[in-house]
């Protein structure tokens, strides 16, 4: 078998025309949607990350500003920058880009986020309202993976789906929306004993580690769909995947690229979340 590749560009595209559409009926009601950009410090990658986030919103007709500040900034400037963006009726969504710089309580500002403004869905109360069922602005990373299933064609009701890592932002909130879309998933990390096993009873792998080609493709059941959330770099500065590529790609029923799998969808799922912020609001 040879895997049907999800081209994320392509359904992200789709998303895009979506949100397009909303921003202009809002605008019609003289509502300009609005996304504030904050990126503390000089990270590389995260700098790339949140230039491709204002890019992509502004061709959705969102008002995306940015607010950089430096590295050495404090938990109270900060806090202060939330609590004025929190405050300000133009700002519809406001993300602050993760990881921070190490000296910040991450946690204390992502609730610092007013929870209607967090298109990020990373404040507990959207979380919490994933854990329910009943959410509001799911996690993007995780919201972009089930848009992935959904445009593959892959049946979640009743699959067995396993879930590689169980951070905040990815895994579990993507182990709770495969439970409340009714699939039975096993969550794994770094102390899962029987990893192989484990994905190769599985018919939906979602790998979220950080670790290159940590997802061996002779691990995958045949047919199973497979989803891709890592950003690795290699030693040559290419971008690898948790998943070994073409080596699952030969078994798969589905599979998801790095790069142009999971990254477009993210970004494209914040945005949906903002224009549904501005809906809200
Ligand atoms: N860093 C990597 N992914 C994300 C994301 O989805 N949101 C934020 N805020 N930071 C990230």
């Amino acid at each position: 078998m040879t895997a049907q590749v999800l081209d994320g560009k392509l359904v992200a595209a789709l998303v895009k025309d979506e949100v397009r559409a909303r921003t202009q009926a809002l605008a019609s009601r003289g509502v300009t949607v609005g996304l504030a950009v904050v990126l503390v410090g000089d990270d590389p990658a995260s700098a790339v990350y949140v230039k491709a986030k204002t890019k992509d919103a502004r061709e959705c007709g969102i008002d995306a500003t940015d607010h950089r500040l430096p590295a050495d900034t404090s938990q109270a400037g900060l806090l202060a920058l939330v609590a004025q963006l929190g405050a300000d009726p133009r700002v519809h969504g406001i993300l602050v880009q993760l990881p921070l710089p190490k000296h910040f309580d991450t946690d204390a500002i992502i609730a610092a986020i007013p929870p209607h403004k967090d298109v990020d869905g990373l404040h507990p109360e959207n979380l919490g309202r994933v854990a329910q069922g009943k959410p509001r602005f799911t996690a993007c990373t995780p919201a972009g993976c089930m848009r992935l299933l959904a445009h593959g064609g892959v049946t979640v009701a009743g699959a067995s789906a396993v879930v590689l890592g169980r951070s905040v932002l990815v895994g579990k909130p993507m182990a709770l929306l495969l439970a409340n879309a009714d699939a039975t998933v096993t969550l794994c990390h770094s102390k899962t004993r029987d990893l192989a096993e484990r994905v190769a009873a599985a018919d939906i792998v979602i790998a979220a580690v950080g670790r290159s080609e940590l997802v061996r493709g002779a691990w995958i059941k045949p047919g199973a769909a497979v989803i891709d959330v890592g950003i690795n770099r290699g030693a040559d500065g290419k971008l690898i995947g948790d998943v070994e590529y073409a080596a699952a790609a030969a078994r798969a029923g589905v599979i998801t690229p790095v790069p142009g799998g999971v990254g477009p969808m993210t970004r494209a799922c914040l945005l949906e979340n903002t224009v549904r912020a501005a809906e809200l609001a």
